[in-house]
């Protein structure tokens, strides 16, 4: 974490109540998602000189955009082409300008309101995140991808696609590219704690 830079329990409170009346109307757990996610970038904070006033909020606000999508192309779409589907890219579009918005009413930061934004309109994309240099947008998508190999993701799999061999798919995708997905030795470290706790999340 960077020193001197911080959220206070009342900011990130405000932006949760914010961020849930979207993530309330997204995707299956989308809201659990979220909490897990925060959970996991606070964690790379720890371990990384990532700015809390940009990651924290992103992570919070980053899937608010699911609410304004019909997202029945990403629930069918092969587990390789799932990023690249219509629905993914407005989730992005649409959770960017909820950001602005969110950000822009309780007073937060602009220079951090415009790194919020740009992080959140890239935050599923790996290859725009991977060529950046930018380590926030890193942290946040680590966190993010972090959780799809936690246990709670693969009971959730269940709940959106309903469909065995679509998430052996999916896990096959994640096992094969863990070893690009992360890059800090935080996010490294997180992923062998988080897939050590086995049973039931995928086998790395
Ligand atoms: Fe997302
Ligand atoms: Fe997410």
């Amino acid at each position: 974490m960077i020193p001197g830079k911080s959220i206070s329990f009342d900011q990130e409170r405000q932006l949760w109540a914010a961020a849930l009346k979207y993530l309330e109307r997204g995707r299956p757990g989308d809201v659990e998602h979220t909490r897990r996610v925060v959970a996991y970038g606070k964690t790379l904070l720890d371990r990384e000189p990532g700015n809390p006033r940009v990651v924290v909020p992103a992570l919070i606000i980053h899937d608010t955009g699911w609410s304004k999508v019909d997202f029945s192309d990403f629930v069918d779409a092969p587990a390789v082409d799932k990023k690249d589907t219509a629905s993914v890219r407005l989730h992005m579009h649409h959770g960017a300008n909820i950001a602005r918005e969110i950000l822009e009413a309780v007073g937060w930061d602009p220079a951090a309101t415009l790194q919020i934004v740009d992080i959140i309109a890239v935050h599923d994309a790996p290859e725009k995140i991977r060529a950046s240099s930018n380590l926030d947008a890193a942290l946040v998508f680590e966190a993010d991808w972090l959780d799809k190999y936690g246990q709670a993701s693969q009971k959730r799999y269940y709940e959106i696609f309903s469909d065995n061999g679509k998430i052996e798919e999916l896990n096959r995708y994640l096992e094969k590219n863990k070893f690009v997905f992360f890059r800090s030795e935080a996010a490294k470290g997180l992923l062998s704690e988080i897939t050590s706790k086995g049973k039931g999340c995928i086998h790395l």
